[in-house]
């Protein structure tokens, strides 16, 4: 059976394009998706999608992906550095998460350097720009492939 993957996105990630494009470049979310569904159909992948600002929210989706997912592409925005209830929804639904940011976030201010989520996910992929996401598709399905 095809793997069922959610690739979910934090605060401010829907700006993406015209949000700081020196650090975040300037692809669209829209963009870097569109090229995430044409790798996930080339491996035998399914994706879904969720883009909310609100903490809540991504808890939710997290809470709901039990019931489908069998693994997360997640780019927690700045959430990443102090959520502890992102955390806790992590840890609560047991299911691979690779924590996915653009920039590199250890090359950046020091509140950065800290994610409160790294150790409850599967693994970590950051500073590739939009190819992070690709990066951390591409490792969650080989995860999941050798597990099958
Ligand atoms: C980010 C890095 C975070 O520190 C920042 O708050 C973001 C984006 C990234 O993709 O590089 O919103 O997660």
């Amino acid at each position: 059976m095809a793997h069922q993957i959610l690739v979910l996105n934090g605060p401010n990630l829907n700006l993406l394009g015209t949000r700081e494009p020196t650090v975040y470049g300037s692809d669209t979310l829209a963009d870097i998706l569109a090229e995430l569904q044409e790798l996930a159909a080339a491996r035998g992948a399914e994706l879904r999608d969720v883009q909310s600002n609100v903490e809540g929210e991504l808890i939710n989706a997290l809470h709901d992906a039990r019931a489908w997912a069998d693994g997360v592409v997640f780019n927690p925005g700045a959430f990443t550095h102090y959520s502890y209830a992102l955390r806790d929804a992590i840890s609560a639904v047991e299911l691979p998460v690779v924590e996915t940011h653009l920039s590199n976030v250890h090359a950046r201010e020091a509140f950065r350097h800290t994610s409160v989520l790294s150790a409850v996910c599967l693994g970590v992929v950051a500073g590739f720009g939009r190819h992070s996401y690709a990066v951390a598709l591409d490792a969650l399905v080989r995860h999941l492939d050798a597990k099958a």
